[in-house]
Formats: C-alpha cells, sequence, structure tokens
C-alpha cells in the first residue's frame, strides 16, 4: 500500500510532529511518499529514532523548496548484515514477550501461552546464534575477569535462558497458571532482557560490525546466510 501525503505548507519545525504524526503507524508492506517545502531529513530522523529504529528511506530533492520523500518500514527491505538481521530479531522477540506480559497483566494467561512459546523458541535460537556460531567467528578479545562484553554476553544469556525456562514449566501442563504465579518472573524478564539487548547492541555488535568490515564479501554473506538459516531454524550452529 502507497499513498501521497501533502505536508507542504508545513514549515521544518512543524514537520517534526507532522511527518511523526503521518508515518508512526506504518506498518510491514506499507510506505507513504510526503511532499515537503522543507528538507525532510531531520524531522524523518527524529521520527525514526521515536519509532526505535523501524523506518527506511529515501529522499528526493525536486527543484528550489520541494523535497518528496519515501517512508518504508524497515522490515521490507532485506537485511543489510548480521548486524542488521539480529537487531531485527531483537525487535521481534521483544515485540512477542511485550505481547506475552500484557496478556498476563490484562489476566488473560491463555493468550500469553503460545506467544511465550514461540518467544522461547526465538531466542533459543538467537542465542544459539550468537553464542555457538558468531563468539567464535569473531573471536574478540576477552579479560581474565569476565568484563569484556564477550563474556558479559555469554554470561547474561544463561541467567536469560534459566529464566525463559522456569517460566516455560509453568505452561507446561494443561492447566494454565495463576497470573499472581508467573507476573513476578514475566516483570522481571522484561527489565532484564531489555537491558542485555541495550548492552549488546552498544558494546558488542559496533565491534561485530567493524569485524565484518575487514572480512572477504564472500565469507560475510556464507556467515549471514547461516545465521538467517537458524534464526529460521532450519538447522543449529552445530549443525
Ligand atoms: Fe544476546
Ligand atoms: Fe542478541
Amino acid at each position: 500500500m502507497s499513498n501521497e501525503v501533502d505536508l507542504s505548507q508545513d514549515n521544518a519545525a512543524h514537520l517534526q510532529n507532522t511527518l511523526f504524526q503521518t508515518v508512526k503507524d506504518l506498518h510491514r508492506g506499507e510506505s507513504v511518499v510526503i511532499r515537503t517545502s522543507c528538507d525532510p531529513e531531520q524531522a524523518v530522523k527524529t521520527a525514526n529514532l521515536h519509532l526505535r529504529d523501524n523506518l527506511t528511506w529515501s529522499t528526493q530533492t525536486l527543484g528550489e523548496g520541494s523535497w518528496r520523500i519515501t517512508v518504508k518500514h524497515r522490515f521490507d527491505v532485506e537485511p543489510k548484515d548480521i548486524v542488521d538481521v539480529l537487531t531485527r530479531d531483537h525487535k521481534r522477540l521483544d515485540d512477542l514477550f511485550a505481547r506475552a506480559l500484557h496478556n498476563v497483566n490484562q489476566g488473560d494467561v491463555a493468550a500469553a501461552k503460545p506467544l511465550l512459546l514461540e518467544f522461547a523458541e526465538g531466542l533459543r535460537r538467537h542465542i544459539d546464534v550468537e553464542d555457538h556460531l558468531l563468539t567464535g567467528s569473531f573471536n574478540a578479545p576477552r579479560d581474565p575477569f569476565g568484563g569484556d562484553p564477550t563474556s558479559t554476553m555469554l554470561r547474561e544469556h544463561q541467567e536469560i535462558l534459566g529464566n525463559t525456562a522456569l517460566i516455560e514449566t509453568y505452561f507446561e501442563d494443561d492447566e494454565l497458571p495463576a497470573v499472581s504465579d508467573v507476573s513476578p518472573f514475566f516483570a522481571i524478564m522484561s527489565g532484564t532482557l531489555a537491558k542485555h539487548e541495550f548492552r549488546e547492541e552498544t558494546n558488542l555488535f559496533p565491534n561485530w560490525y567493524s569485524a565484518l568490515q575487514k572480512a572477504p564479501p564472500e565469507a560475510a554473506a556464507a556467515l549471514l546466510q547461516k545465521v538467517q538459516a537458524i534464526l529460521a531454524g532450519e538447522t543449529t550452529a552445530a549443525g
């Protein structure tokens, strides 16, 4: 779906808000074309920041004082590299967990169950990639006290996998758990997961990204393919 919106009446200060309002509900498969009378770059960058990096866009200068910008959901564009794939997978996992948490908070444990199980399966694949494929492939420097980003990641993964397995045990039987039994675990997990992903994206992914830039393109492409196959459940790091 694509439509065109004319925001050429808005000055730069106003455009920050109107452009955000125009793109904030863009879903996958949708794009919007916006006409402006000032350079929309800053406005779209700000909108993208508020929308957790969910946008991709291209801008055309039509002539004096006239721009056309096409904005899409970022997932509609093929991932650029492994870091992009992993960052997207963080968002997907966050979304599944947030929906499960929301259902628990609403007292609807039944609706939370399939979301939680899908999250847990996706999380195990994601951690298989990070622990068993990429940690070895990138071989980043470690310190003996475990304070380096790789050691931190591996330690946090053990904690997250443990917490996830614990929550899953409550959903093993046909009988659903009481909200009060599981909601504290969901709340803790939500915070742990967000901090972990933030630390990875801030401390570790930039190192992986610069290593990828130096790798032969065929090797980087083969690694990307392997990562995507593991995340899709087609294989494992060991397989
Ligand atoms: Fe991780
Ligand atoms: Fe991750």
